[in-house]
């Protein structure tokens, strides 16, 4: 077999860890369903037992297991094991809600993606929305990144834009951002799918993420 042929027969096996309602987990579902996005989605991993999204991923059969009211070191245990079972190459955190230790991102050898509702490296941590509005910014979004030790703060892969309104509340910037974001996850997973996105590592052995062509045309994201 060339390597041609191991690249087309070989779907990225994509696990995603979730907390609450996975709006974002539909979003890559309905993807993979449209045929927009060629992964298979192996399971889903959610820290709350009444998370929405596991009846999701159940719903379009996908695995979906609960590891909830554990400390989070015993997640971690649990959540690698079944990582290993699923044979994951990428691991997505699509509104999971814990911070992950240091040992277990790096234990992990795929790709490791987070969705932030921030234009980062603006905004890292919780209640973003009231924080931008707070601050008086003209600009908000989300951001898709690599997942590293420090909190949403790995290398910044694509990044959609809002204006900020007159009028707007932490509850309007939500609603906008979450369709932003429902497009701008699954079009990042498919450009590591088709191998258009591959990671290397630099002198200071980290990851980064680079572009395999780097004057290819990307979809370019409108400021809304
Ligand atoms: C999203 O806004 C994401 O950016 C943040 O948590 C939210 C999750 O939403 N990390 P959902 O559970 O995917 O609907």
């Amino acid at each position: 077999m060339t390597n041609t042929d191991s690249k087309s027969t070989h779907l990225l096996r994509v696990a995603v860890f979730i907390s609450g309602n996975g709006s974002n987990l539909q979003a890559i579902i309905d993807a993979v369903t449209n045929n927009q996005l060629n992964i298979e989605i192996v399971g889903v991993i959610s820290n709350k037992a009444d998370a929405y999204g596991l009846q999701r991923a159940t719903q379009a059969g996908i695995p979906a297991v609960a590891l909830a009211g554990k400390k989070m070191h015993t997640f971690e245990q649990l959540a690698s094991k079944q990582l290993i079972a699923w044979q994951a190459d990428m691991l997505v955190l699509a509104g999971f809600m814990r911070v992950l230790s240091a040992e277990f991102i790096h234990s992990f050898t795929g790709i490791m993606l987070n969705i932030h509702p921030s234009l980062l490296p603006k905004y890292k941590g919780l209640n973003t929305h009231q924080r931008v509005l707070n601050a008086g910014e003209y600009y908000h979004g989300c951001s898709v990144h690599l997942v590293t030790p420090a909190l949403d703060s790995g290398q910044v892969l694509a990044q959609g834009i809002i204006n900020v309104q007159p009028n707007d509340t932490a509850d309007s910037l939500a609603e906008r951002i979450h369709p932003i974001e429902h497009q701008l996850l699954p079009l990042v997973i498919s450009l590591f799918s088709r191998g258009d996105i591959v990671l290397s590592t630099n002198s200071q052995n980290h990851t980064i993420a680079n572009l395999r062509n780097p004057l290819q045309q990307l979809p370019l994201q409108l400021i809304l």
